[in-house]
């Protein structure tokens, strides 16, 4: 029997997309939130998920370590990987924004030092503004940075808002709306075109 593997990304939206998947009368009997297995199938066998790091989804999809992926817009576009995008799932939406102290203009000078767990958006961003900058990558906790002098601003995720507001920061730029979505491998889109439309179809049908 032939199976798509599926590459969900752990964390915040992982419920939400389980959920979204028995929807669309897809079963996890094995899938428990506080579970610390990494990988499991669904009833039927025709799916095996395997749970890793948001921001390796789209490389296993890139790779064809699984055919398919479910993950943020922002890991996406953080990680340009040559991959087929093909569905908005909606869930997790929050935007890519430009933050700063409370107080604060978005000032344009020689060089600013923009702190971000995305350096490649952030870098696009401030080309397309003709803005030169140094980034510093971090990989959390990147709210602080302005507040003890690692950095000018930041580019991150705002969702509910409440990250920046409870550190003393505010929004100086909205970059782009994110929110989670389907990509598949260009290979295994050829290969196993039949499951994966036929999934892809599902989850279509209970979204709309
Ligand atoms: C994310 C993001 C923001 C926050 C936004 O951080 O980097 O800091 O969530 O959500 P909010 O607007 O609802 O507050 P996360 O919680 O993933 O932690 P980390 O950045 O330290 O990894
Ligand atoms: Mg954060």
């Amino acid at each position: 029997m032939s199976y798509i593997t599926l590459a969900l990304a752990k964390g915040r939206t992982a419920k939400s997309t389980i959920t979204l998947l028995e929807n669309t009368g897809i079963q996890f009997k094995d899938f428990h939130e506080d579970s610390r297995k990494l990988v499991f199938y669904d009833s039927d066998k025709t799916i095996k998920v395997v749970f890793v790091k948001a921001v390796d989804v789209p490389t296993y999809v890139e790779k064809g370590a699984a055919d398919i992926g479910i993950v943020g817009k922002d890991n996406i576009l953080e990680s340009q990987a040559d991959v087929y995008e093909m569905l908005d799932l909606k869930l997790g939406k929050c935007k890519f924004v430009v933050a700063g102290k409370i107080g604060s203009t978005l000032e344009k000078k020689q060089k600013l030092t923009i702190a971000s767990k995305y350096p490649t958006i952030a870098k696009k961003f401030f080309q397309k503004i003709n803005q030169p900058i140094e980034t510093v990558k971090l990989n959390g906790s990147v709210e602080l940075a302005p507040l003890i002098g690692l950095a000018d601003y930041i580019v991150d995720i705002v969702e509910t808002g409440n990250t920046i507001n409870e550190n003393g920061l505010t929004i100086l730029e909205e970059i782009e709306d994110i929110s989670t979505r389907l990509i598949v491998n260009k290979a295994s889109f050829a290969t196993k075109s039949d499951n994966i439309r036929q999934f892809i179809n599902r989850l279509k049908s209970v979204l709309e």
